[in-house]
């Protein structure tokens, strides 16, 4: 696609403010004071749509509040990656119904990834007739329009036309969190893993002009964040349909630029894609953490390929090789799928047995879920629930042993921390991380809240670690 039908165009832009407008001077002749609510399911690029969705309603004059029941507009930004996720969002759903009954005029929106599937757009028309607008990750932008055109005519909206997505630049945004920040660095993802729905939900890949992300952590970082993760279905292909030459690790040396006392994190990175060029840029950058998110979903060579992942076994140990010798202190983490069709317990095993061989810090494991729609789906699935649940467990036990024996040996070690927040351990008040990412509970003031501090650890379990600020 051409980059200018790419870009949401200023007009376009200038419109949706045209719809904000109309929709404040609405409630003010009302002497209506509305309030809003984006409730978030998913993964970190929802919680930044969210932040985005929420910008946009706070234009519009709306106060937001954090429970849908208590909103007159509710909006579900839904999760559609595991079976799961899309049950709640029902559940909460039928919730919202009694909210309904109490307050006719309230309005409900369902989007994100759920709502860009067919079956489910289907079956919110049918037997939902309470949700009046439904739209897709690709209309984001348009909020201010779909809504608009609910007050205006109260008949229900669905914007999930199945495109491939564009690119808003300009968009308002709240961020609930001053210390951390997510950024999207692009949108979508073409790798159609046999699994994965995320591919059919998202659209295409596309990346945001470098100038544009710079500009954002710039501002990030003068207004005090202290960590700023990227954000991409896969940003190691950052870059390949902008045609400047300008890749991933070209970006993260760019921000890595800005002066300033913080980290920049990334996720997710596709082995497939991952280079010795990003490690050694990696390496160099001092603001880069050097933490490293390498999904490898299996161990086994077949069921790889079935998964359409693009990379062997071998292949993904030797980046780890390379990552290991231009970072001696890289802290790992990954995602892992148990029970893909047909998977063997004789392959699962190979699974643990490339946990054990790699020893990552952390690990976030997944049982299979058939997505509608996925070749995958489509495939024999002969092995029980109860074989998976224990190859699963097998799994758990190797990496819970593992994240422990890691996190013991920074006991008596003296490390950097950012303290992001509160904790709920009255023992332990504060929360912080490591550049490695790895929570620390902390003893300390307040006041340190916001910034880096340096922890000496006391103690340690598979979750966490234990420490004191030295003053
Ligand atoms: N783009 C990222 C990547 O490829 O590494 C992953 C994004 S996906 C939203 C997060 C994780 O969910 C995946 O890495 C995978 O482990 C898991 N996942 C995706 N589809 C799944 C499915 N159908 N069943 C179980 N887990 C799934
Ligand atoms: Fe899904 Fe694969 Fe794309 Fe990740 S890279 S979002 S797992 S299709
Ligand atoms: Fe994220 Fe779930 Fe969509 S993991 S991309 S919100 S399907």
């Amino acid at each position: 696609m051409d980059r200018k039908e790419v870009l949401v165009s200023g007009a376009d832009i200038a419109r949706q403010r045209e719809f904000t407008a109309k929709i404040k001077a609405m409630f003010q002749a009302r002497g209506a004071h509305p309030t809003a609510c984006v409730d978030t399911f998913g993964c970190q690029q929802n919680v930044a749509d969210g932040q985005r969705l929420m910008g946009m309603l706070e234009e519009m004059g709306f106060t937001l509040v954090s429970s849908p029941e208590e909103a007159d507009t509710a909006i579900l930004n839904t999760c559609a990656v595991r079976e799961h996720a899309e049950d709640r969002v029902f559940g909460n759903l039928g919730a919202l119904s009694h909210a309904k009954r109490a307050n006719p005029e309230m309005v409900i929106a369902l989007c994100g990834c759920m709502a860009q599937e067919p079956r489910v757009s289907a079956r919110i028309k049918k037997s939902y007739p309470y949700v009046n607008l439904v739209f897709g990750p690709q209309a984001l932008w348009k909020l201010p329009e779909l809504l608009w055109q609910v007050y205006e005519s109260r008949r229900r909206v669905f914007s999930v036309e199945d495109e491939p997505g564009r690119l808003a630049e300009g968009l308002p945004v709240v961020r609930d969190d001053s210390v951390r920040a997510w950024v999207s660095v692009m949108y979508g993802c073409n790798n159609f893993c046999s699994y994965c729905i995320v591919p059919y939900v998202r659209g295409r890949e596309r990346s945001r002009d470098a100038s544009c992300v710079v500009e954002e952590v710039r501002g990030l970082v003068a207004s005090g964040c202290r960590e700023i993760t990227l954000l991409g279905q896969n940003v190691n292909s950052y870059g390949n349909d902008l045609q400047n030459g300008c890749d991933f690790s070209d970006l993260l040396e760019e921000i890595d630029r800005i002066p300033g006392d913080y980290w920049i994190r990334f996720m997710s990175s596709h082995p497939k894609d991952a280079t010795p060029k990003l490690f050694s840029t990696m390496a160099r950058c001092s603001h880069v953490a050097k933490q490293l998110h390498l999904p490898f979903q299996s161990g086994n060579d077949r069921v790889l390929a079935a998964m359409n992942r693009r990379y062997t076994r071998e292949r993904y140990l030797e980046l780890i090789r390379c990552a290991r010798a231009a970072m001696p202190e890289l802290v790992l983490t990954s995602d892992v799928i148990i029970g893909f069709p047909g998977e063997t317990e004789a392959e699962a095993m190979d699974t643990v047995s490339l946990v054990r061989e790699v020893g990552f810090d952390a690990l976030f494991t997944f049982l299979y879920s058939p997505r509608p729609g996925t070749r995958a789906a489509e495939l024999p699935d002969p092995a029980s629930r109860e074989d998976k649940q224990r190859w699963f467990d097998t799994l758990l036990a190797v990496q819970n042993e593992f994240s422990a024996r890691k996190h013991a040996a920074y006991v008596g070690s003296t490390v950097r921390v950012l303290v992001d927040g509160k904790s709920d351990d009255p023992d332990y008040p504060l929360s912080a991380r490591t550049e490695g990412n790895r929570l620390v509970r902390l003893r300390g003031g307040e006041k340190l809240i916001g910034s880096f501090a340096s922890a000496r650890i006391s103690g340690s379990n598979t979750w966490a670690l234990y420490g004191e600020t030295e003053e």
